[in-house]
């Protein structure tokens, strides 16, 4: 096959998007993306069936599109989530499906980090205070009376959930912070936990004993709705609760009740069952709740290597190599059978 004939579909890519990073990789095999915004399945699978790959970042890959995509070899996620491809069709289909892997970790614990510290230090409210010529109203809440209880954070426990890269990096902030740190995680061996200075914890003692429980799980049928009622029930009065995972890993009913019952003290989100939310959804205006609009991987180094990397992925399979990224790696054999040429192999 030529490279004339190679079909690099993006889907409802953003439309200021130009994909010359992704070009730098793809251009010297004469391959161009090539973009479509569906306005339904069909016409996307009507697209895409002569695709070679599919790179489909803000579009959910639903099993019987991707039964007809008769010629791709590669669906990249285009960030460390793949919640949004399904997973058994790509295997039966024969399709590799990478992600970012490490490419902006630093970012997410960063971004999560300052949810923390803004959930701690009321930095919304406080920030309010002063562009609302409320100066002095902001001391007095905070210093004399202490209306809003203000932690330390450093000699506080951070737990995390579960204990996969980007909370390993939120663990090496804790410790910065002179926090102690426990996680729960049970694919992870003790020597992990060992070499990160963190303790292994079950899921409930996690909830029970740490200040800040910040949440980093990716979605699946196994961990939909795994932080619900009894999560939260057991969390101190006193804990603030962070998620920069997926959204649909909380139960968000449980967890307004559980900020408006005054049950935990406070949330610093990113991500949200519904995205974006509706705008009548409680968590909008709760005082004590910090929001951003699931951005945390946001950085201006890390949007160029996301794409580079991405390219370099595209080029990879379209050569018959084997991409860096593979979530699925059961399927590769079968891959390597069909797009790897035998001398290659
Ligand atoms: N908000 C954002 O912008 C943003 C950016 C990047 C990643 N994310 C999300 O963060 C998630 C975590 O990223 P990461 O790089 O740490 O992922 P990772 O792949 O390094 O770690 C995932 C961890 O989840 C654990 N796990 C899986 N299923 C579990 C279960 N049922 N119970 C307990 N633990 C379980 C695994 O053992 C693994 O350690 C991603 O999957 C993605 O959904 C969000």
């Amino acid at each position: 096959m030529t490279a004339r004939h190679w079909k690099v579909l993006a889907v409802n890519p953003h439309p200021e998007a130009t994909f010359e990073h992704e070009h730098e990789a793809l251009g010297p095999l004469g391959v161009e993306l090539q973009r479509i915004t569906p306005r339904d399945d069909a016409e996307l699978i009507a697209a895409a069936r002569d695709a070679d790959v599919v790179v489909a970042m803000r579009y959910r890959l639903r099993p019987d599109v991707i039964a007809r995509l008769d010629r791709c070899r590669l669906l990249p996620s285009g960030g460390i989530g793949v919640d949004h491809i399904d997973l058994p069709a790509a295997a039966a289909k024969g399709i590799l499906v990478t992600n970012m892997a490490d490419t902006f970790v630093e970012e997410v614990a960063n971004h999560a980090w300052m949810l923390l510290l803004m959930a701690a230090r009321h930095g919304v409210w406080l920030h309010e205070m002063v562009v609302t010529n409320r100066w002095r109203e902001g001391q007095d809440q905070i210093y004399p009376i202490l209306r809003k209880p203000m932690p330390r954070v450093t000699g506080q426990v951070l737990g995390l959930v579960p204990f996969g890269r980007i909370p390993r990096a939120m663990a090496k902030r804790g410790h910065g912070f002179g926090m102690t740190c426990i996680a729960y995680d049970p694919y992870v061996s003790a020597e992990v936990f060992a070499e990160h200075g963190v303790e292994s914890a079950s899921l409930d003692e996690v909830c029970r004993r740490a200040d800040i429980v910040s949440c980093h799980l990716p979605h699946s049928p196994e961990t939909h709705r795994m932080i619900g009622e009894a999560q939260f029930a057991a969390m101190k009065p006193s804990a603030l609760f962070i998620s920069t995972g997926r959204g649909k890993v909380v139960d968000e009913a449980a967890l307004i009740r559980a900020l408006r019952e005054k049950r935990i003290a406070g949330a610093g989100l990113d991500v949200l069952e519904d995205e974006p939310p509706d705008p009548s959804n409680p968590l909008l205006s709760m005082p004590n709740v910090t929001l951003s609009p699931h951005m945390a991987s946001a950085s201006d180094v890390g949007a160029v290597e996301r794409r580079r990397l991405m390219g370099r992925q595209i080029a990879a399979v379209l050569q018959g190599q084997v991409p860096i990224g593979v979530v699925n790696p059961a399927v590769l054999p079968s891959w390597q059978e069909r797009w790897t040429p035998v001398g290659a192999r």
